[in-house]
């Protein structure tokens, strides 16, 4: 891999592409930084990029040999637009690719999935990052943040499951190591904080760090799915709150040292995150 290379960040004004691009732009790296529209981040080169428009892909991908994908957001079919950009990208000299998926969505899975599937016949180098829930839904713009800070409230269909939530950081800190490390991990790593917790513990951490009380309130599945239907794509909404069901029932307690064994640190816990976060204030997004 030439470590002068530059790396393409797709969605890199989001949650976890923003802090990709400013770790890279800060170790040196040469980063091209995609969005909608051409946002300036310190550091990096901004271009136009839209998953739905393919006369953007070009000016994406020239001179890029690593790229940093975050899918089409809410698209249930994500392969269908994704398969011929990442096919233009191998021509065009890209050899690495990191492709932000989901602990909940294994390879060959609904949605990503299927690009997860073929990511290792399109690139040599490669990784997919399958990252718990993260704490930023509880401190950026997150419906979670937004009730929390203007009811007291976090409602979900998890009922008393627990999560291994992860901090974006760490989601960053470990993306960059997959770009940039001499070997790629070609493997799916799944990403998690360093506990699992409940919803009603990450209120009562919430409530304790703002000094404002915080309350779970859980839904039953179908009441969620129907409240999330009023602002999202129906199938969506049944996905969401699929996936509150399976936390729920237990799919998500757990913990991996994954984070730690890639970036040489431990993972933050969720009290320090919300410390860092809500203390001063919501953060934006990326
Ligand atoms: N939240 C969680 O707990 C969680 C857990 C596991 C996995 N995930 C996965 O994380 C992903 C979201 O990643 P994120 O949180 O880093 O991003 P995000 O904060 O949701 O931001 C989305 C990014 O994608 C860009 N974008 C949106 N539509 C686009 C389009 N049509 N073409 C090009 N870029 C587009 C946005 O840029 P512009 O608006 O500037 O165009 C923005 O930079 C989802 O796939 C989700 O499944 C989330």
């Amino acid at each position: 891999m030439n470590p002068t290379g530059t790396t393409l960040v797709i969605g890199a004004t989001g949650t976890t592409g923003g802090r990709t691009a400013a770790r890279l732009t800060a170790a040196g790296h040469r980063v091209r930084a995609a969005g909608r529209r051409a946002t300036p981040l310190p550091g990096a080169d901004p271009v136009r990029f839209d998953w739905y428009d393919a006369t953007t892909f070009g000016d994406a991908l020239d001179g890029v040999d690593r790229a940093y994908l975050v899918p089409p957001i809410g698209d249930p079919d994500p392969a269908a637009v994704m398969m011929p950009f990442l096919r233009e990208a191998r021509a065009a000299g890209v050899r690495r690719a990191v492709l932000l998926s989901s602990s909940a969505i294994p390879e060959g899975g609904p949605a990503v999935g299927a690009v997860h599937r073929a990511l290792p016949g399109l690139f040599e180098q490669w990784a997919v990052l399958r990252p718990s829930w993260f704490m930023q839904n509880f401190t950026g713009t997150h419906a979670h943040a937004d009730s929390i800070r203007t009811e007291g409230l976090i409602r979900t269909a998890a009922g008393t499951g627990r999560v291994g939530f992860v901090d974006a950081e760490d989601i960053a800190a470990v993306a960059v190591r997959a770009l940039t490390d001499d070997r790629a991990p070609n493997a799916d790593l799944i990403l998690t904080g360093p506990e699992a917790l409940s919803h009603d513990d990450i209120a009562a951490i919430v409530g304790r760090v703002t000094g404002r009380p915080v309350v779970h309130h859980p839904l039953a599945y179908e009441d969620m799915r129907d409240r999330l239907a009023a602002v999202i794509p129906p199938e969506f909404a049944a996905m969401l709150a699929a996936m509150d069901r399976a936390i729920a029932e237990g799919a998500e307690d757990r913990t991996t040292d994954t984070v730690e064994r890639l970036t040489g640190r431990p993972p933050s816990p969720f009290r320090v995150v919300a410390e860092r976060e809500l203390r001063a204030g919501p953060v934006p997004r990326g």
